[in-house]
């Protein structure tokens, strides 16, 4: 098949990339014209394992293709993926419809006569966001005049993990689509089959095949429970996050260990082990946007969603524990110097948004501290976003531990498990480190003399 993605991001990119490497011939367009010449000559605007050699292969092959503008292959696509941004407007908390409402007028203009186009909503979106996508198209249409075009929306979200994209697409626990038409949801379970069906084999320096997946799930819904399903999804996960962080800061008070109630709680059937490790709280593009965006649309059909509302809340106040730990080690924080181990707002990745050390940097800036800050990949993104911040780049962990007061882990870097702990302690003026990931050994760390705190350990 002919697939068109409407926006390079994190998702279109992943999305384009993978069904190229599945067979079909895929073009992946983007208004970012510098991004577009670079994905021409296969380099990657963000960092995610194993991209970057997919996107090269399927360039070389002749299956993906970048282009700017709507052109010749869009025309004859047969799918159309939408997956632009979908961020939060910062007054109002609703989700900025901004760049989707362009997409699809995009799309209705460059419509081709005596064709069929699906066009799929891979974009975490409101609910009833297809409705407004297939008036759209139909109004660029009529603006256009181009007629006998035959069209279908469906919605179609994506549940990819940066950092962990390659295997979430290709080994995915569900895909889910809602669609009123029974075309286009053939010609998706057609587009899907390799995945659902789990008959294709990744190049063996991608991630293997987890050993226990069998045929996956292709769920069939309405298209208003489909685009709730993402938001739902994201919801729930976010607020398990938050929940253990509040189990968690009960065990500081009580002395209890967190990783163990984590692991008691996990072996529950009815609750399962994942996302009940306890932190400074989540952050990234997606859980803080999907929450005020739904939280904002309830409110607007007069249900106030409190649950959601104090999940969000508590996330932004747990990073604030990072903080508190210092204080109460340190007494006043000015005129300290504090690092921070990690950027990103999680592993494997360089992005930044929403990201808890952003907060805590503005915090200790706050505190009249000097921050000196460590990521292996996301230091250059901070540099462009927030060239004004006064920051110490280090160049290593040693560079970053020389002089300072203690040490903030923020993001969990499979490497600082392999630094030389020891001479980090030596490099430092007080060796106090709060272990916002609760990521390393603390035992380990306290043999070699440092002060350690975690969350709830
Ligand atoms: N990042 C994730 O982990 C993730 C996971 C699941 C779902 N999502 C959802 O997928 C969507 C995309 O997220 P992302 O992280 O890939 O965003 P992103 O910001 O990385 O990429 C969006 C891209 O769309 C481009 N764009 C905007 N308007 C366009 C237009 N009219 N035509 C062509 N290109 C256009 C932008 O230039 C940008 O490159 C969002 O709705 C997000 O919530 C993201």
């Amino acid at each position: 098949m002919n697939v068109s993605v409407i926006g390079t991001g994190y998702v279109g990119l992943v999305t384009g990339a993978s069904f190229a490497f599945l067979g079909h011939r895929v073009c992946c367009y983007d208004v970012d014209l510098a991004k577009i010449e670079a994905l021409q000559k296969s380099i990657i605007p963000f960092y995610e394992p194993y991209l970057e050699i997919l996107v090269d292969e399927q360039v070389k092959k002749k299956q993906l293709f970048f282009s700017c503008s709507l052109d010749e292959f869009f025309a004859q696509s047969d799918i159309v993926f939408i997956a632009v941004g979908t961020p939060t407007d910062p007054q109002s908390g609703a989700v900025d419809m901004t760049y989707l409402k362009k997409a699809a007028l995009e799309i209705g203009k460059n419509m081709q006569p005596h064709r069929y186009y699906v066009v799929v909503n891979k974009s975490t979106v409101p609910v009833g966001t297809h409705q407004l996508v297939e008036e759209l198209i139909k109004e660029s249409l009529q603006v256009s005049g181009t007629k006998d075009v035959a069209f279908a929306v469906a919605s179609n979200p994506e549940f990819l993990r940066e950092g962990n994209a390659i295997e979430d697409v290709f080994y995915p626990d569900r895909i889910v689509v809602g669609t009123y038409c029974p075309k286009a949801l053939a010609l998706l379970e057609e587009l899907y089959r390799p995945l659902i069906e789990q008959s294709f084999t990744l190049p063996s320096f991608c991630p293997q095949r987890p050993q226990n997946l069998g045929r996956v799930p292709f769920v069939k819904v309405h298209p208003l429970s489909s685009e709730l399903i993402k938001y739902a999804s994201n919801a729930f996960l976010a607020t398990k996050i938050t929940f253990i962080n509040e189990i968690a800061n009960l065990c500081d008070l009580f002395g209890a260990n967190i990783d163990e109630v984590s692991l008691g709680m996990g072996l529950d059937q009815r609750i399962g082990p994942s996302f009940l490790k306890a932190g400074l709280g989540w952050g990234g593009s997606c859980f803080g946007k999907d929450l005020k965006g739904l939280i904002h649309d309830g409110k607007k059909m007069g249900y106030a969603a409190e649950l959601l509302q104090k999940s969000l809340q508590n996330n932004y106040s747990q990073r604030s524990r990072a903080i508190y730990k210092l204080q109460q080690a340190l007494k006043t924080l000015r005129g300290r110097r504090i690092g921070l181990l990690g950027l990103a707002f999680k592993a494997q990745t360089d992005d930044l948004r929403d990201a808890p050390a952003l907060d805590l940097i503005e915090k200790l800036m706050e505190s009249d501290c000097t921050v000196k800050v460590f990521d292996p990949v996301a230091m250059e993104n901070l540099k462009r976003l927030r060239p004004q911040w006064p920051l110490v780049y280090a160049i290593d962990e040693y560079d970053l531990a020389e002089g300072c007061d203690g040490l903030i882990l923020v993001t969990e870097w499979k490497r600082f498990h392999g630094v030389d702990w020891q001479k980090i302690h030596s490099l430092m003026k007080n060796p106090l480190l709060i272990d916002g990931r609760n990521f390393l050994d603390r035992q380990r760390l306290e043999a070699f003399g440092f002060v350690y705190s975690g969350i709830g350990r």
